[in-house]
């Protein structure tokens, strides 16, 4: 990370976990725990039905509640579906987009990815776009290109006035919920590779700017080393942020001097 630049950024995925209530325990205990210190930026991605208690007991404290995935439309016959404006009314300020479970089990491609993109923009919320090689890519060689690809794609249309809201995160796919977590140097690797496609996009100072998470088995035991690298600007936590201890942790190395 570099504090200097850029915002460090930890945000917890809880993905399908954890009921209302249990957003409320968690939500309280989390905000009671907090260090002083304030060098990173924290969000918790809950599911939909567990925003309105996660936002108001977040409400005036330094954790900003986030949701994992919106419809790209602004509103219409899409029975399930909601919309960013309806997330943003309910003070979400951060939405995932295209995470690799949504890409593989749902079947949404870059070019919905990229609209999703706009959605959030458009109602005010910063996305989380999530790229990420499987391991059959890796081992063929194509990561930087495949993520270069879905990078360029993602932000297609995406202002450079926009892009301060615009959060990335390198999600190898064969590190989630694996427990194999990406070295720290192939973590820096695809992370710095995507600051070069940022910088050919939008130039030098918008490239330097930009958040670029971790996510793939991130926990309090591999985080500093991860974090220590200079490309990686914090992390997008699935299982370790479901208790408060480890989430808790992994913000007190963020917050390191
Ligand atoms: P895990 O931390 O459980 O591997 O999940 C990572 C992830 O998918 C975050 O979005």
């Amino acid at each position: 990370m570099n504090r200097k630049y850029r915002k460090t950024i930890i945000a917890g995925n809880w993905k399908m976990f954890k009921t209302p209530s249990e957003t409320r325990a968690f939500a309280e205990e989390l905000k009671s725990s907090l260090p002083r210190a304030k060098r990173c930026s924290i969000a918790l991605c809950v599911p939909y039905v567990d925003i309105p208690a996660a936002a108001k007991i977040l409400k005036d404290s330094r954790i900003a509640v986030g949701a994992q995935n919106v419809h790209w439309a602004s509103e219409g016959t899409y029975t399930g579906e909601i919309s960013a404006d309806m997330l943003a009314d309910l003070d979400v300020k951060y939405v995932i987009v295209g995470h690799s479970e949504r890409r593989q089990l749902f079947l949404e491609n870059d070019l919905l990815v990229n609209r999703k993109v706009h959605a959030v923009l458009d109602a005010g919320m910063n996305p989380i776009i999530c790229v990420g090689e499987d391991w059959d890519q890796r081992q063929i060689g194509v990561t930087l290109e495949l993520i270069s690809y879905q990078i360029r794609t993602a932000l297609a249309g995406v202002t450079p006035e926009q892009m301060r809201h615009v959060v990335i995160a390198y999600e190898p796919v064969w590190a989630i919920g694996t427990g194999n977590t990406a070295t720290p140097e192939q973590a820096g690797e695809v992370c710095s590779a995507i600051r070069g496609v940022l910088r050919k996009l939008y130039g030098a100072r918008i490239a330097r700017s930009t958040t670029i998470q971790y996510g793939g088995s991130m926990n309090e035991n591999n985080a500093e080393a991860l974090l220590a690298q200079e490309d990686v600007d914090g992390g997008l936590i699935g299982s370790a942020s479901l208790k408060v201890e480890s989430f808790l942790k992994i913000i007190q190395i963020a917050n390191q001097e």
